[in-house]
């Protein structure tokens, strides 16, 4: 989400005639979004920052800033850290980038005393509709697009709500507009985001035949001509019917690839965490999900060491996560965040047993990743490639269905189109390949 949010400023800034450099190095401002969800996101935001100032003493008009989740939850206190501040942007302001930003250059280039730091922090009605741009000059084969912000959840661990505000949907026809100009432009699979993506709209769209608006929206995109793959992240247990699990067996565009975040596989922790379901519940929904579409890759994301987690939770979660095999998945280790419900209770797990925990799990995940590759070796896998792996002359990087990462040889002819390649070897992160070239030859020479 952060991604998008930081290309979507990049493509204003563009349109306002502002150029984006390769290295921060030759940068005339630095914008830093940022990322609130553990303590250890915003303290290496906070040290980058801290660096960064140090080039005003050689610069005077070097311009810093930060955007997103640590700005809205930290405001102007971000100030007793980094007095040097320029900018102080909220998650729902980041449309506002741009004029801020001429402002304060006008002002510097005025030669007048420097502007005071730009805090600029209100919620915004509106805003989730301003993340929209893309930069028309970069073909993205694979684009995000945000079809919501912000989460009326209460789950007690998360800052979430508090950074990016309540619930909000695009109209659908602008999502739709949008997916439609990057087809145009030779995106080829789109990633819907939202805090809670099947909660979509509910409040402002009417379901149509038992059909949510998310449903809806999917085969509207579906529909799109071009676009060959549609994912979505990240979806919440609550509000996964069978609507939606249908749409894994009607919509051949809807990649076999679910990130679906589990966060413990203990009911007791569920609860505390306040989480809306039951591990039952949440494994009833896999089950439906595989029978619809067996070969489906799932991904979850689970926090080990919430307070008051016990040996026999941790061993509910572990079993969970073994019999589900998930095929890729985030861990993170509880960090207490700021005006969460779970705030009080403190962090009285030690950190050692939440490092032995995560460990558990990672080698649980391993296994399964490397056995699921494994698996893949002699088959053929449609692979859409994305552009130049990061090393190796003449190899190109592109993804499975599955959204495996492959490695191929090939040419830059091919990136942005769907191959068949042959999968020849395999780590748990990722597959080698080959060309499948039947009658193609000629064409790659
Ligand atoms: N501590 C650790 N992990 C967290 N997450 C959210 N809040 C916290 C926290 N306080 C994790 C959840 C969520 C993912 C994006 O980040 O697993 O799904
Ligand atoms: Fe945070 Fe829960 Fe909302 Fe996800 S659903 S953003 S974990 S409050």
């Amino acid at each position: 989400m952060n991604e998008r949010d930081s290309d979507a400023v990049a493509a204003m800034l563009r349109g306002k005639g502002y150029s984006i450099v390769e290295s921060e190095l030759d940068a005339d401002v630095v914008l830093l979004n940022t990322c609130s969800v553990r303590d250890q996101a915003e303290q290496k935001a906070i040290g980058k920052a801290g660096h960064l100032t140090k080039r005003k003493r050689k610069n005077p008009n070097f311009i810093l800033g930060v955007m997103g989740c640590m700005a809205q939850n930290r405001g102007n206190d971000l100030l007793d850290r980094l007095p040097d501040l320029d900018l102080i942007v909220g998650t729902q302001k980041f449309h506002r980038v741009p004029d801020h930003l001429d402002h304060m250059i006008a002002t510097l280039q005025g030669q007048g005393p420097r502007p005071d730091t730009i805090v600029d922090l209100e919620a915004e009605d509106g805003s989730q509709n301003t993340i929209k741009s893309h930069d028309a000059d970069k073909q993205q084969v694979s684009a995000f697009v945000s079809i919501m912000q912000g989460c009326n959840m209460k789950c007690s661990y998360c800052i979430v709500p508090k950074t990016r505000g309540a619930e909000r949907a695009r109209p659908m026809d602008e999502i739709v507009a949008e997916i439609e100009a990057l087809a145009a432009n030779g995106t080829r699979e789109v990633t819907l985001l939202g805090q809670i993506v099947n909660q979509y709209a509910v409040r402002e769209f009417p379901f149509v035949d038992k059909k949510s608006p998310f449903v809806q929206l999917l085969e509207r995109v579906h529909a799109i001509e071009g676009i060959e793959r549609i994912r979505f992240t990240s979806p919440h247990p609550v509000g996964f019917k069978d609507d939606l699990i249908e749409c894994y067996a009607r919509l051949p565009k809807l990649c076999e690839y679910l990130h679906f975040p589990m966060q413990s596989g203990s009911n007791r922790i569920l609860k505390a965490m306040r989480r809306p379901y039951t591990i039952e519940k949440f494994r009833e929904i896999i089950a439906k999900i595989r029978a619809v579409r067996p070969d489906v890759y799932i991904s979850t994301d689970v926090i080990v060491g919430f307070p008051g987690e016990t040996d026999a939770d941790f061993e509910l979660t572990r079993h969970a996560f073994d019999e589900i095999g998930f095929d890729m998945a985030y861990l993170f280790k509880y960090s207490v965040r700021p005006d969460t419900t779970a705030e009080p209770l403190g962090d009285p797990i030690p950190k050692a047993v939440k490092e032995a925990r995560n460990q558990v799990l990672l080698d649980i995940l391993g296994r399964h990743s490397l056995a699921r590759n494994e698996a893949l070796i002699d088959t053929v896998e449609e692979v859409l490639f994305e552009g130049p792996a990061k090393r190796g002359e003449g190899m190109f990087m592109g993804r499975t269905r599955g959204h495996r990462k492959v490695i191929v040889k090939a040419t830059p002819r091919l990136v942005g189109q769907l191959v068949p390649a042959r999968i020849t070897e395999a780590t748990a992160s990722t597959l080698m390949g080959e060309l499948v070239l039947e009658g193609m030859e000629s064409e790659q020479d």
